[in-house]
């Protein structure tokens, strides 16, 4: 079967032009150029894989294994979240936050890291920084210090942990980072088709959404000792997540799009 003929098979579908050019190893618009061009069968095997997967619903980063993120070419597994768009911010709020601070003095924390979206992002943005990460899942750990490798960033990984709960009280970081599970399960907007490839632990948490939030607000407040704090949120959760961690004196600083910062110490 030839270029032309497959795409036509499929064209019901979304950006299947980008599933076949992957498996081709080609642009989407060398296709255009190359509507002759012969799919041998083990291609045509793994496009149609491919396509049927976007068909029952299942997301195109799981689909294609990668995503750009920050300019940066990243492995995604089911074992992680596929990094967000939005997500790219708050990387934006967290070098806002150091951009006085001398880079090579600078100790950064991702919490949460997932694929190493954020801290690999930070890290390629501020190489002489000390980049930490970690995460409660050793198998998304795995992944992110692959994509750190792959990425040649010099991430420094942490063994798993829950938030901060073993983080020595007298080291602090002059920016935290965490984009935590957040998602409420009552909200009706979410489109749970997709989100049902997802891992449960990357989304969802009690309390509204925000039962890990409040706990690391809880445990910066207690460690006094960090500087910033960048979180992610719904815009529907940010005044009440502003509300309380000014309760604990935490100060908000700064909102653009789903990112908040927060200053800790003066
Ligand atoms: C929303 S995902 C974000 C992943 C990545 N940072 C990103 O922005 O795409 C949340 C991540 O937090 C991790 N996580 C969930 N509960 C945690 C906890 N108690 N402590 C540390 N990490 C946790 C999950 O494994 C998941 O990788």
């Amino acid at each position: 079967m030839n270029v032309k003929t497959w795409l036509k098979q499929n064209k019901d579908i979304k950006k299947a032009n980008i599933v076949l050019a992957t498996v081709l190893k080609r642009d989407p618009a060398w296709l255009v150029t190359h509507e002759d061009y012969e799919i041998d069968v083990k291609e045509q095997v793994k496009a149609d894989a491919g396509v049927k997967n976007l068909r029952e619903g299942m997301p195109m980063g799981y689909v294609m294994g990668a995503v750009e993120f920050y300019g940066n070419l990243l492995r995604i597994t089911r074992d992680v979240l596929i990094p967000r768009p939005e997500t790219e911010l708050v990387v934006d709020l967290a070098l806002e936050a150091v951009k006085k601070i001398d880079s090579k003095f600078l100790k950064i924390l991702d919490i949460g890291t997932g694929s190493g979206c954020i801290a690999i992002s930070l890290a390629k943005k501020l190489p002489k920084a000390r980049v930490y990460a970690t995460d409660i899942s050793p198998e998304a750990l795995d992944l992110a210090m692959f994509n750190a490798k792959f990425n040649q960033a010099p991430v420094r990984f942490l063994p798993p942990t829950d938030l901060m709960r073993d983080f020595n009280p007298h080291r602090g970081y002059d920016v935290v980072v965490a984009n935590l599970p957040y998602v409420n399960r009552e909200w009706e907007w979410i489109d749970e088709k997709s989100l049902d490839y997802e891992p449960e632990i990357a989304l969802y948490a009690e309390d509204e959404g925000l039962e890990l939030i409040k706990e690391l607000i809880d445990q910066i407040a207690e460690r006094k000792i960090d500087k910033y704090l960048v979180l992610e949120a719904d815009p529907c959760q940010h005044q009440n997540i502003i509300n309380y961690a000014e309760e604990k004196a935490i100060k908000h600083l700064k909102t653009s799009g789903f990112g908040m910062l927060f200053g800790i110490k003066e």
